[in-house]
């Protein structure tokens, strides 16, 4: 199989592209759509960029994969989906998502809350193929409710159960996360062999290190991973995320990016005037 992973600059994530060299098949997982809030105004750049990378290289989409629902960024499934074809996935337990957030942004009627919008919902050990690549689904919740990894062969593609062992792990408090749920989902991913690839949906570049980075490897995160390593206990481990969570701010695009998320890369309904709209409710965080 090959991986190659592609780097935002904007929201500092990381989308990867996996093939399957046999079949010239291929999945996308976690792809941006560009957004800038002071314009309100979408791009495509990032996405584009995919495209032509995956035209180039001859490549068939048999998916797009989503880690999560993002709050960090904007996802370009469904802008991909238009124009290389391929099914939109995510993990099974998405409408416990969706039924957060239709409540915050008081979502249109139409929004269904079973997660209709997407193709494919995975549970917990399920296995669908990438071309030939048999894949496997983990569901590992607590960074949302909602988030799986993808296992294919020595490589796991983790979104944001786990950073850089330098940064640590993600928040735990938007709706529905859970530290506790977190620890054990990362116990899963620690049960992996320790040569397994981890590619990973953001990095921030830690103090002191040079480079963005995207692949770590299980050992590297069970020995070094500042907050969950070395046999860091769960009451430990709770507390400090905890502790950490009560002084972080929003993400920057978190208000309009769940918004779109939430609907599987659909913008919100246009409304009478036939114009589209995020709403940003007040007050809430
Ligand atoms: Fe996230």
């Amino acid at each position: 199989m090959r991986i190659e992973s592609f780097f935002d600059p904007d929201t500092s994530t990381y989308s990867h592209l996996l093939s399957d060299p046999a079949s010239q098949r291929c999945a996308i997982i976690d792809p941006v759509l560009d957004y800038d809030p002071a314009a309100a105004r979408i791009g495509h750049a990032s996405a584009d960029r995919l495209i032509d990378h995956v035209r180039a290289n001859g490549l068939q989409v048999d998916w797009l994969l989503e880690t999560h629902v993002h709050a960090d960024h904007l996802s370009a499934a469904r802008y991909l989906r238009e124009r290389l074809g391929g099914r939109i996935g995510i993990g099974a337990e998405i409408p416990r998502v969706q039924v957060a957030f239709a409540d915050l942004f008081d979502a249109e009627e139409a929004f269904a809350q079973d997660g209709s919008q997407f193709d494919r919902l995975f549970a917990d050990e399920e296995c669908f193929h990438v071309g030939c690549l048999p894949v496997r689904v983990l569901h590992t919740p607590g960074h949302t409710p909602a988030c799986v990894s993808y296992l294919v062969g020595d490589a796991a593609f983790i979104g944001d159960t786990l950073f850089m062992p330098d940064s640590g792990t993600a928040r735990c408090d938007f709706p529905g996360g859970d530290a506790r749920q977190l620890y054990r989902s990362i116990q899963r991913l620690f049960a992996l062999p320790a040569s397994t690839r981890l590619f990973l949906c953001h990095d921030y570049k830690a103090p002191g290190r040079e480079h963005h980075c995207c692949q770590t490897t299980v050992g590297e995160q069970r020995a070094h991973n500042i907050h969950v390593g070395r046999g860091t206990a769960e009451a430990d481990f709770v507390a400090m995320r905890t502790r950490r969570d009560s002084g972080l701010d929003l993400p920057r695009l978190m208000l309009p990016a769940v918004q779109v998320n939430m609907r599987a890369g659909n913008l919100p309904p246009p409304a009478a005037n036939g114009r589209r709209y995020f709403k940003l409710p007040l007050d809430c965080f």
